[in-house]
């Protein structure tokens, strides 16, 4: 399965570097070319000689270096690779990752890698537990990285729990998953165009405060990721959220409902617009463009807030006409009697399917992690048991490659 695949390995500063010298050998062994990029506190650990002996091949360390840049360049160690490996992956060089950061050879090439990313942490299990690392990896996988390990066991720090990293073995094992996974044709959408919408839009009342709701766009930045998943060329289209930009999928940031549409026009045409988005359904008719002063505190009068309706993407996109997407889906946002409103609304919009969800407080939805959804159909009704966002998104986004494969 690895025969001729190109995989980049970066090792960085951990005691489990050491192992990487027989991960080397054993990709190598599988028929892989393994090139290196060894960070400075890697170095301190493995030495560049050994790498170099056993890949065979030079490693490369620094950013800065006339002779490297002109014969291989940062950007051309990623371009080349298959996958991206990172092991050991410590709680530093994650943090570093997650932040984005390009300050050495390393985290450059990562940020400049369209390649997908395998990470194995190994650190001490505190550091691992740690509400920063946590977050960290978290951010990560939002944005699509993988990740095999850490294990549970001994820690060079005479510790025990979870922060080992994961045996050579199962490093091997987790890349070729990847590899038998991208070969088994797990995207089946490519070659497919998808728009998402997502998140809340805000509606100016005035130049500092404005009309909003509390969509986090979880639920919608998790299918746009599991679109491009699936190979889909994805664009999400994206109110003011507090999550990453999907890894690999084209975010546009828009604040209002009519920054919204006209983004949304402009992605047109695809196969598949899935609108998540939280729509504000009112904006205030006159948006001042100074800011409103209060008069004396109590005594003034509090403006009178006048609204009008925002445009409406989903019915808009479900229009008929060649620019319409093949498959149309919306969302109902519900606190009661949830299947009959979904029902109604996918009469109402003129799309296709319509994924009801139960957003009282009771349910948890806003904000939180997990989802209770009914997928409306014209001449069915799926209610699905309570899963992960991310779950739902895979789920519905599995029904959608179906159903543009069968759809003419
Ligand atoms: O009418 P309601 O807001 O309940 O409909 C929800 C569905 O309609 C969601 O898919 C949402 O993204 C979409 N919508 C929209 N534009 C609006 C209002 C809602 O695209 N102005």
């Amino acid at each position: 399965m690895l025969n001729k695949r190109h995989i980049l390995l970066i090792i960085t500063g951990g005691i489990a570097a050491y192992k990487c010298l027989d991960l080397i050998r054993r990709l190598r062994d599988e028929g892989a070319h393994v090139r290196v990029i060894l960070t400075k506190a890697g170095a301190e650990f493995v030495t560049p000689l050994s790498v170099s002996a056993l890949s065979e091949q030079k490693v490369y360390s620094e950013l800065f270096s006339l002779t490297d840049e002109s014969e291989m360049g940062h950007i051309r160690l990623v371009r080349e690779a298959d996958l991206v490996v990172v092991a050991p992956a410590t709680a530093d060089f994650l943090a570093k990752m997650a932040m984005g950061l390009a300050s050495d050879l390393a985290t450059t090439a990562l940020l400049a890698a369209d390649s997908p990313v395998l990470v194995a942490p190994a650190m001490n299990q505190f550091m691992w537990g740690h509400g920063a690392t946590r977050r960290n990896m978290e951010t990560l996988e939002a944005r699509g990285v993988m990740r095999v390990g850490p294990g549970i066991g001994d820690l060079a720090c005479g510790e025990t729990g979870e922060g080992r990293m994961a045996e050579v073995e199962d490093i091997v094992c987790a890349i070729g998953d990847y590899f038998q996974a991208a070969a088994a044709g797990k995207t089946p959408l490519k070659g497919r165009r998808a728009l998402v919408t997502s998140g809340p839009t805000y509606e100016a009342i005035d130049p500092v405060r404005f009309v909003a709701n509390r969509s986090s766009g979880k639920q919608g930045h998790a299918i746009a990721r599991a679109l491009h998943r699936l190979g889909a060329d994805t664009i999400l289209v994206s109110g003011p959220v507090g999550q990453p930009d999907p890894l690999g999928v084209e975010t546009v940031h828009v604040e209002s409902a009519a920054d919204m549409l006209a983004a949304c026009e402009k992605a047109l045409p695809a196969d598949v617009a899935v609108c998540a988005a939280a729509v504000t359904d009112w904006r205030p008719k006159h948006p001042e463009t100074r800011k409103i002063k209060k008069t004396r505190r109590g005594k003034s009068t509090p403006p009178a807030l006048e609204l009008v309706e925002n445009p409406d993407i989903l019915s808009r996109l479900s229009e008929p006409g060649n620019r319409r997407p093949r498959l149309v889906v919306g969302f109902a946002a519900e606190t009661e009697d949830i299947i009959a409103n979904g029902r109604a609304k996918l009469g109402m919009k003129g799309c296709d399917w319509i994924v009801a969800n139960d957003v009282s407080a009771a349910a948890g939805t806003f904000g939180g992690n997990d989802n209770i959804v009914h997928l409306i159909t014209d001449d069915k009704v799926e209610s699905w048991p309570k899963m992960t966002k991310d779950a739902v998104a895979d789920r519905l986004v599995r029904q959608i490659s179906a159903t543009l494969a069968q759809k003419p």
